[in-house]
């Protein structure tokens, strides 16, 4: 939690213009070095079906869980951990703060 506020108060410097800790979180959560997470949880975390299919004459569900209700320490450790239907994200601590901003934005 530390780190989110330390995070809030810095702006990045990226591509030779300063953007805001809200416009990098933004770009992250769709570009973190692999499949964006907003194709699986939505656009705003609050998570997603992905596809519907049949297997042994079984209707199934493959759908991503919404993501902007976990507490942080839930959070960071859901990406620093191995999961069925995810991919693994090999962020840093920043990163996930960062992608934690941006679901959950401080004027919300
Ligand atoms: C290919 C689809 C997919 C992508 C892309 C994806 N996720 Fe997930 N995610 C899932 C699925 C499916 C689960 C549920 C896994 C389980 O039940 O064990 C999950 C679980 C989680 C959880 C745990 C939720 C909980 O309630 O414990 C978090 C946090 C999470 N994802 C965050 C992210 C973030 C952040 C990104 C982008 C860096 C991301 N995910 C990208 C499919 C995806």
């Amino acid at each position: 939690m530390l780190y989110l506020l330390i995070f809030l108060s810095i702006s990045l410097h990226a591509n030779g213009s300063f953007i805001t800790a809200e416009e990098y979180a933004t770009q992250l959560y769709h570009n973190p070095r692999g499949i964006g997470c907003h194709k699986c949880h939505g656009e705003l975390g609050g998570g997603r079906v992905i596809a519907k299919y049949t297997h042994k004459d079984e209707e199934r569900i493959y759908a991503a869980p919404a993501i902007d209700m976990v507490e942080y320490d839930e959070f960071a450790q859901a990406l620093k951990s191995r999961k069925i239907g995810m991919p693994r994200y090999f962020l840093t601590d920043e990163e996930i703060a960062a992608l934690y901003l941006y679901l959950h934005p401080v004027d919300k």
